[in-house]
């Protein structure tokens, strides 16, 4: 399988006043196509501001973000626009729906905005939401709404899948109906999806999994026995 996402010493500092945080100091990793990737840590690890330079929200101070063979971190901000319309997914924890449209709407709206070609009301059924694409995200139970969020990021086809904490605001077993959904994207969509969370349980179901801590990755380990969602538990 050939890389789809590589960091090449990436840094990424804030400002508060006078206090700088390294939120990312010299991360390296990378990721294959088609590859279920979980990056874990503790909270205030960088985990955010990874999927942030990488989803073109944020740009690095220092090093390069190498996505399908382009080096997005010398991008300008108008292709960097291109970039985050038709190239990444988003699913957040707290799903991020637009609230006066219906989950049909809200994954329309999405695929309106990048010309995409799939067929809205398919990308819902394979989400198991058949039967509630004209409900509002408030009429919907919170593992519902992330399934219209995950059918909102899909229908813009995108090359990479980023979820933050896609499992944060759910229970135990909504949480796991997610996961199954997100590894399905991977495995039978074929597309990369990685997974930030500081959930450790979570590792076990992925290809590949990136802790990192304070600012820097401390270790990267192929799982090659990824075990089945159900087996997993927290
Ligand atoms: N926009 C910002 N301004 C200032 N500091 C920031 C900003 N974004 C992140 N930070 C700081 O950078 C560090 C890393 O933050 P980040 O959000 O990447 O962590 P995280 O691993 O996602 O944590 P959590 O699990 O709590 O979501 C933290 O110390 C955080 O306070
Ligand atoms: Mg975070």
């Amino acid at each position: 399988m050939k890389k789809i996402v590589e960091f090449r010493g990436v840094h990424k500092s804030y400002e508060i006043g006078s206090q700088v945080i390294k939120a990312n100091n010299d991360v390296n990793f990378e990721v294959l196509d088609g590859e279920l990737c979980v990056i874990v840590g503790p909270s205030g690890a960088g985990k955010t501001t990874i999927l942030n330079l990488l989803g073109g929200i944020d740009t690095v101070d220092e090093g390069s973000i190498i996505v399908a063979g382009k080096d997005i971190s010398k991008l300008n901000k108008k292709e960097l626009t291109l970039y985050r319309r038709y190239d990444v997914g988003f699913v957040f924890q707290f799903y991020n729906l637009m609230p006066q449209l219906t989950a049909l709407e809200n994954v329309e709206l999405a695929s309106e905005i990048c010309n995409a070609k799939s067929n809205v009301v398919d990308v819902l059924k394979q989400v198991g939401l058949e039967s509630r694409i004209n409900n509002f995200p408030a009429q919907l139970s919170g593992g519902e709404q992330q399934r219209v969020a995950i059918a909102r990021a899909l229908a813009k086809d995108p090359k990479i899948l980023l979820c933050d904490e896609p499992t944060g605001a759910l229970d135990i077993e909504i949480g796991k109906q997610i996961l199954t959904l997100l590894k399905d994207t991977a495995k039978i969509n074929k597309k990369t999806v990685i997974i930030v969370t500081h959930n450790l349980a979570i590792t076990e179901i992925a290809d590949r999994i990136i802790q990192v801590r304070n600012g820097k990755v401390v270790n990267i380990e192929i799982n090659e026995n990824p075990k089945p969602v159900s087996e997993v538990d927290w």
